[in-house]
């Protein structure tokens, strides 16, 4: 009797009133009985019973049902639980399941089916005369004996109604074979084989029963390389491992499961002693599988080509596998090569030798990602970065988050420690600055965005613009190199307006902590505009001319960069602020100057033996903020000219006349910056809405000193 049944009888047999009167005291009470509520506290009855229509009621709390909600709420039990106790009081028979005994005899037919075919296709892979070619393939394969009894593997003759004759005289019709999955029927009605001429491989329950096929075509130009049973009420694919029964007790021992990707993969691991491998079926990894393993390992290893596919299947899997409670790894194969290959070619003990190298998930995504994006310059370390970030953030254990952070570094560095450093630094910036919580998307331009770091990377600049960037993020990282372009560039020498941005910032910072911290940095400069996000690039940024190069090389560069910025500007690329040009000599005295002043603040600072108050840093901040002045652009080293020589160093200053203006293509009355604003006291008034005029070097338009655009 299934539980509707049981409920109606119960009720039919039990008298509501008798089963409630054990718990409280009923009085009649016209056709209805009423007592206290056994719910609430009461001191009138307002607990009704109606044993017409077999429900309680109490008007006072609410509470009201049926003898079996009763019995739940009264016993604290389950439905089933109340229903069994109280079918034992009426003296009904239930059956938990009432489709139980049809549903298990259906099963067992099925399993015969697949027993049946199983059996079949063994004997005709060892005795048949068209299982030939089936049997010199399983040899080239380099199956043994052992193995090919071991996991039952068989052949289907190319034949229509061979397994359908010989279920047929098993006692098994083509209705229940087609349930099975083992037969298929065709237009017309009829049923024909679902596997013709393929080596088989039988799939089985952890327990070892049979419950579906997969088959492998011989031809290789056959479209269905291998066919596997549909799904039937035996075999849910999802659910199942290939193998599972017969590496259950290696995975159990190991605590430990390897999850390949196909049959033979398996096979061959097996018969190289390898035997906690189980493969899924054809589909990407499911929850269900992984649970199914876990039940025996607490890690999984996922197995995989390096090859684009694998890594495409790697990663999907991983995913799959975080949502579920289990340690998991990875072991890479060499491209193009599959675990059967492999151990085939290189033995147990090789393969042996990947397993103990297997990696974590966060090191093989960041694997990836490296690998992805290496080689591509300056934007690849950006691209790199942004991808990387948002592995790490996933890491929620902050120790092995740091831990992965220069484990990623290193691997973006290999060996140049320049590289390895500033990939450190932007990865914990943006991790750090993520991880505070990222007070929303202002911009689209915000480095929170993970596409932004790369965007302006990638985008083609001509080559002034980006000799600019890689001499900017150079001096992000390294000291001398900040120095030297702090002392000699004007914020109005830079292309871009944030870089000039940048620039002052820097100034600033050496000035109050005597060195160059890109993190900190960035982290003052305003998101709006996009100066911080570029001042993040800039550090993560890989220059290429710096690459295992000296600082002769280096130096030279950034000379050649520093020249050809200030060339750009003399000749009008972008209109002069401070219309004056230094003589070279000038420009090497103010040069030694500051540089004299900065070393002995910076040095002081970094030694301690200078205390931030000291009247020397006090001076020399004061230098660099007059030298910004009200726009916070301006010149380090004019500004300290002034400081050391009083106002003398003005009378150097050579205004451009008109006429030179006029050569440029400015109207003198229109040009910030010319005869009659120039000495109005305020060292420089914003001139960035300026309007810029026609230029034939301006930046948009390609740029006249870039040598490689
Ligand atoms: P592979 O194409 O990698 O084959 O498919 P394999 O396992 O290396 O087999 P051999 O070595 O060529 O004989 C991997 C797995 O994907 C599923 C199967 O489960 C297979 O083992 N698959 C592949 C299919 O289900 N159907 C296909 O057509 C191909
Ligand atoms: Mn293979």
């Amino acid at each position: 009797m299934d539980f509707e049944d049981a409920k109606e009888e119960i009720r039919d047999r039990l008298d509501i009133v008798e089963v409630i009167g054990q718990h409280v005291r009923l009085e009649k009470s016209g056709q209805r009985f009423k007592g206290l509520c056994p719910f609430h506290q009461e001191k009138t009855p307002s607990f009704n019973v109606d044993p017409e229509r077999g429900f309680y009621h109490c008007f006072g709390c609410g509470e009201g049902g049926d003898l079996f909600s009763f019995v739940m709420k009264r016993e604290g039990l389950t439905f089933p639980e109340a229903l069994r106790m109280l079918a034992r009081r009426a003296g009904v028979e239930i059956e938990s399941d009432p489709m139980a005994g049809e549903k298990r005899r259906r099963r067992e037919l099925l399993e015969r089916a697949q027993e049946v075919a199983c059996e079949r296709f063994k004997r005709h892979l060892f005795t048949h005369p068209a299982a030939e070619p089936a049997r010199r393939y399983i040899a080239g394969r380099g199956f043994s004996r052992e193995t090919i009894d071991r996991f039952g593997i068989g052949f289907a003759l190319d034949s229509w109604d061979d397994l359908l004759g010989a279920l047929a005289a098993a006692g098994i019709n083509a209705t229940v074979a087609e349930e099975a999955g083992l037969v298929k029927r065709g237009e017309r009605g009829s049923h024909y084989d679902t596997f013709r001429d393929r080596i088989i491989f039988p799939i089985s329950d952890p327990y070892g029963r049979v419950i579906a096929f997969g088959g492998r075509a011989m031809d290789p130009e056959n479209p269905a390389k291998y066919l596997n049973s549909p799904e039937t009420p035996l075999f849910h694919k999802r659910e199942a491992l290939y193998a599972l029964n017969l590496a259950r007790q290696a995975i159990a021992d190991e605590k430990r499961a390897l999850i390949v990707e196909g049959y033979t993969d398996v096979i061959s691991l097996h018969q190289a002693g390898i035997e906690s491998a189980v493969a899924g079926l054809g589909t990407a990894l499911t929850t269900q599988q992984l649970e199914l393993v876990g039940r025996h390992a607490d890690e999984v290893v996922l197995v995989y080509d390096a090859d684009a596919a694998g890594a495409r299947a790697a990663l999907s899997n991983l995913e799959v596998v975080e949502g579920v409670d289990i340690a998991s790894s990875l072991i890479v194969l060499p491209e193009n090569t599959d675990p059967d290959e492999f151990v085939r070619e290189n033995g147990p003990d090789a393969f042996r030798e990947l397993l103990e190298q297997r990696i974590s998930p966060i090191e093989y995504q960041l694997r990836m990602i490296f690998t992805q994006h290496a080689g591509r310059g300056p934007d690849g370390a950006g691209l790199a970065a942004r991808d990387a970030v948002e592995v790490l953030l996933r890491i929620e254990d902050w120790p092995r988050r740091d831990e992965f952070i220069n484990r990623a570094a290193d691997m973006w560095g290999s060996g140049d420690p320049g590289r390895t450093e500033s990939m450190a630094r932007v990865l914990k910036f943006e991790i750090t600055r993520k991880a505070r919580g990222g007070q929303g998307q202002a911009r689209g331009n915000s480095p929170r965005d993970p596409g932004f770091i790369s965007e302006t990377l990638t985008r083609p600049v001509s080559g002034l613009i980006r000799a600019e960037a890689e001499l900017l993020a150079l001096a992000l990282d390294d000291y001398d190199t900040a120095l030297t372009v702090v002392t000699r560039l004007e914020p109005e020498d830079l292309l871009v307006e944030d870089d000039a941005t940048i620039l002052v910032a820097m100034q600033e910072q050496l000035a109050t902590i005597g060195r160059i911290d890109p993190a900190a940095l960035a982290e003052g400069l305003p998101e709006e505009g996009g100066a911080r996000g570029r001042c993040v690039e800039l550090t993560v940024a890989h220059v290429p001319w710096t690459a295992g190069e000296n600082d002769e090389v280096r130096e030279a560069q950034a000379d050649e960069t520093i020249r050809r910025l200030r060339a750009h500007r003399r000749l009008g690329g972008v209109a002069p602020p401070v219309a004056r040009e230094l003589t070279d000599d000038e420009d090497e005295t103010i040069v030694e100057d500051f540089q004299q002043l900065q070393r002995m603040v910076a040095e002081g600072l970094n030694s301690g033996e200078l205390s931030p108050d000291d009247p020397l840093v006090a001076q020399y901040r004061e230098a660099c903020r007059r030298a910004r002045g009200s726009t916070g652009r301006g010149f380090v080293g004019d500004a300290l000219l002034r400081e050391h020589t009083g106002n003398n160093a003005r009378k150097t200053w050579t205004p451009p006349t008109d006429e030179e203006l006029t050569a440029l293509g400015r109207s003198p009355a229109t040009e910030p910056g010319s005869a009659a604003d120039r000495y109005s006291g305020a060292q420089m008034e914003d001139e960035s809405d300026a309007p810029r005029p026609d230029d034939p070097f301006a930046v948009e338009d390609g740029d006249p000193f870039s040598d490689d655009d």
